[in-house]
């Protein structure tokens, strides 16, 4: 199955995002899978770590490129660096997730998510999609969340930036799928990753390891536009989505996300 996998998608992964959490486990699942991966994230030592981890269990190359994704240049300079390189799958797994009510966070903080979150895909989508038209193969894999099916109070710019990567992947997926580019856009609910873990140390309804979303997602490349990680948060989606209003889910989401901070931090 990883001969498969890696003679579609190799022979070179890139992992946007990738020092700890999701992006770290992509890293190691896709050299399991039998690919040579680029590591890209802000903190150099950290991408060294999660470097050395995946050199101890596997045979792959591994490169790691420091840069910030929140930059116009990101790309660019992501691009130089593995111009040599055949690259057949990109995950951008990086995102910002600004916790808190819309007015208490700086505006420039909310314009870096869609920097981060909305641009960079944008960007890496069209040049990576690119070389892998010409190619007539590859694989663009886009990290969206629960919070894309409706508004998700207190991580409300976050959320509509999620809702992008889900309806941009959901377009992608159709157009490029007839230049033999598979595109998908995985709705992850709570996983414990660093990131969450600093907002909900009790953990969160649901909530899944890394290993299982990312053998998830990268079981279902190939399939469908959409995929949701997990039999919890299938049900809660179809739940939220298919049976309760709009404006229940709306609040039910708020009620979550708000036990993610202090109660003084979250005015009612
Ligand atoms: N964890 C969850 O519960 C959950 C739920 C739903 C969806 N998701 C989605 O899954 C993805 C990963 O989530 P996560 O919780 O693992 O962590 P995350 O905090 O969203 O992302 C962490 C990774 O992204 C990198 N990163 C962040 N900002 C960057 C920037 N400006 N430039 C370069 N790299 C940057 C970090 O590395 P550096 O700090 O070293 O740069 C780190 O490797 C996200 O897209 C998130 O929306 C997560």
């Amino acid at each position: 199955m990883s001969e498969l996998f890696s003679s579609k998608y190799g022979p070179w992964a890139l992992v946007c995002g990738a020092s700890e959490g999701l992006g770290a486990e992509f890293g190691k699942q896709l050299a399991r899978r039998g690919l040579n991966v680029v590591l890209v994230a802000r903190r150099a030592d950290v991408l060294e770590q999660v470097k050395a981890s995946i050199l101890s269990e596997t045979k792959q190359e591994v490169r790691c490129v420091t840069a910030d994704l929140s930059s116009a240049d990101a790309v660019k300079l992501v691009a130089e660096a593995t111009a040599s390189l055949d690259i057949g799958v990109v995950v951008y797994n990086a995102a910002l997730s600004p916790l808190g009510p819309f007015l208490e966070q700086s505006v420039d903080e909310s314009l870096r998510a869609i920097d981060v979150n909305v641009r960079g895909p944008i960007a890496f989508s069209h040049h990576f999609g690119t070389r892998m038209a010409a190619q007539g193969r590859g694989g663009l894999v886009l990290l969206s969340s629960l919070t894309a099916f409706q508004g998700s109070p207190f991580v409300t710019t976050y959320g509509a930036t999620k809702a992008f990567n889900l309806t941009f992947a959901e377009g992608l997926w159709f157009e490029l799928k007839q230049r033999g580019v598979d595109v998908l856009s995985v709705c992850a609910g709570a996983t414990r990753t660093p990131n969450l873990m600093k907002a909900a140390p009790d953990g969160a309804p649901g909530m899944l390891e890394p290993a299982q979303v990312v053998t998830e997602a990268l079981d279902r490349l190939g399939g469908g536009p959409t995929m949701i990680p997990g039999v919890f948060n299938r049900f809660a989606s179809f739940m939220m989505r298919r049976v309760l209003s709009r404006r229940m889910t709306i609040s039910i989401m708020g009620e979550q996300t708000r036990k993610l901070q202090k109660p003084k931090e979250l005015p009612r």
